[in-house]
């Protein structure tokens, strides 16, 4: 499944973000590359350990947690503390999957990754090129959102960002492990979420509203790996 996930972070926060990193120190995005992406990433990173990276890392993870939607369809057991990288023209990211284990270097934490996560910080107007391409069972997907919108995919898909052509791509990324770590299984309970906020807000007296929670809440009791 892939979610668009609209003003994850407010204008204020992005703006934020912005300034914060015209100061920051880039590294060689290499740094958190897996073996087979090393071969084919190109761009810059803030360095993972960085009191900046920490700092914006810690009002994403903020944000992701106010937000419904993507605690619906993801259903975290644990996000891995947001990263920041920075593509300018000429830079890319070839074809790859992503690591299925990820290991914080200071941090405790060590998640499978069953979702990737793009946040996207410049506005489409400062950059060409520069689109996240995600490859799935239903074919080829190009994304490019406005700033402070998230894309959520299975981290088991190949992806590739496109060539930068003008001006620079700044965004975030992490990965999160599910408590239910079945696709199948994720994908149902979040329609199933759906439809109950659906009909809580056409029909708040339904009777069948507390059949289908607590449905829910049994199937999510059944499934999740807490
Ligand atoms: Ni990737």
């Amino acid at each position: 499944m892939m979610l668009h996930i609209p003003g994850v972070l407010t204008p204020d926060q992005v703006a934020r973000c912005r300034d914060v990193m015209t100061k920051a120190d880039w590294v060689d995005g290499n740094v958190t590359a897996g073996h087979q992406s090393r071969k084919v990433e190109y761009n810059l990173q803030l360095p993972e350990e960085s009191q900046t990276a920490q700092e914006l890392g810690d009002m994403v993870l903020k944000a992701l947690y106010r937000s419904p939607l993507f605690m619906s369809a993801v259903l975290p057991q644990q996000v891995f503390p947001p990263l920041f990288n920075r593509y300018d023209a000429g830079m890319v990211f070839g074809s790859h999957v992503d690591n299925a284990i990820r290991t914080h270097p200071q941090q405790p934490i060590r998640i499978r990754t069953d979702m990737s996560a793009t946040l996207f910080i410049s506005a489409p107007e400062d950059y060409d090129g520069g689109e996240l391409t995600v490859e799935d069972t239903y074919g080829s997907h190009s994304v490019k959102l406005p700033a402070g919108d998230l894309i959520i995919y299975p981290a088991t898909s190949l992806h590739h960002v496109t060539p930068i052509t003008r001006g620079s791509r700044i965004g975030s990324f992490f990965w999160i492990q599910s408590l239910i770590r079945d696709v199948s299984q994720r994908a149902l309970l979040f329609d199933l979420d759906m439809s109950i906020i659906q009909l809580t807000r056409d029909h708040p007296d339904h009777p069948s509203l507390v059949n289908l929670t607590s449905c829910y809440h049994n199937l999510l009791r059944q499934w999740a790996e807490a």
